[in-house]
């Protein structure tokens, strides 16, 4: 929803911006070419460490690279550390595009793209953390269960536990995407009408999972009202009801914003018909009061 974050984050003329989730950079792209010639600065942060090596080529081979334009390899969560070193203390607007870009899709090193087998790792940054094929190892049965419940929603979460330690025992531990995806296929009934692929729950679980992704978000929402300055807007683009249910309770019960979305805004039919994937794509935007 790139034409609707700009509008609205433009609108209180923000001259500090931050877009937590830099990905390709699109959205940051579009707020540069709206700033006031040769003012303001777009701080982009992504976790995953290959946006940054991308960017730092950029910088290094196009002569007109934008220097309003700052892009550090950290978390969202890790805003007010960026803005030190920049030596700002606070943003006039936020920007979260939650979720995974194409790239990372289309990687099948990452692991996220059930259709193409490769390991079951799912970190948005591939440095740190542990991947998930690792964390179904040090996990028991319940609480492999439980977060694919939690995180996934997923109704067949214990029988798709259950055969996931089995297996671990009876034969080589879940290893790769096909190996999850195989388990996936015998424990969930086809949905009625086919649209879902018995693995994208499962699959969504393991990835909020490893990257502790509600977690950051919860705890981004409750500190932004500090080092957001009084007008500036948080604009927020979820992909699940796990993440639109944490912004739409944040914003509401805490006195710092002002909810300026009611209701989540929807993408166009004719983003939905350009690019599917946002077809779940809900954007609630709040403003610091
Ligand atoms: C949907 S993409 C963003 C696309 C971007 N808005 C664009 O226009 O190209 C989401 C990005 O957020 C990054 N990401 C996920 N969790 C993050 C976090 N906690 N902090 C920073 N980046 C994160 C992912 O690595 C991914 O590159």
């Amino acid at each position: 929803m790139p034409d609707e974050v700009v509008e609205w984050v433009m609108e209180t003329s923000p001259l500090v911006i931050v877009d937590g989730t830099y990905g390709g950079g699109g959205h940051a792209r579009r707020l540069l070419e709206r700033l006031p010639s040769g003012e303001g600065h777009v701080i982009g942060l992504d976790r995953d460490p290959a946006v940054s090596q991308r960017v730092e080529g950029e910088e290094a081979t196009n002569p007109s690279f934008d220097s309003r334009l700052t892009v550090f390899l950290a978390s969202y969560e890790q805003t007010p550390k960026a803005l030190a070193r920049l030596n700002l203390e606070q943003a006039d607007a936020l920007v979260l595009d939650l979720g995974l870009s194409s790239d990372q899709l289309a990687d099948r090193n990452r692991g996220f793209s059930f259709t193409q087998d490769g390991p079951l790792d799912l970190r948005f940054d591939p440095e740190n953390g542990t991947p998930a094929n690792r964390w179904l190892a040090q996990h028991d049965e319940k609480q492999i269960a439980d977060a694919i419940y939690q995180y996934g929603e997923e109704r067949f979460s214990r029988r798709i536990a259950r055969a996931i330690v089995a297996r671990a025992r009876e034969r080589r531990p879940v290893e790769s995407v096909n190996d999850l995806v195989e388990i996936c296929r015998r424990c969930v009934p086809r949905s009625r009408n086919h649209d879902i692929h018995p693995a994208t729950r499962t699959f969504q679980a393991l990835r909020i999972a490893v990257n502790d992704e509600l977690g950051i978000l919860e705890r981004t929402l409750a500190d932004a009202p500090r080092w957001i300055a009084a007008g500036g807007r948080l604009a927020v683009i979820s992909f699940h009801s796990l993440e639109d249910r944490i912004v739409k309770t944040a914003f509401r019960d805490d006195d710092a914003w002002d909810v300026l979305t009611k209701k989540p805004l929807r993408p166009s039919e004719l983003e939905i018909a350009n690019n599917p994937r946002s077809r779940s794509a809900k954007m609630r935007v709040a403003q610091r009061r």
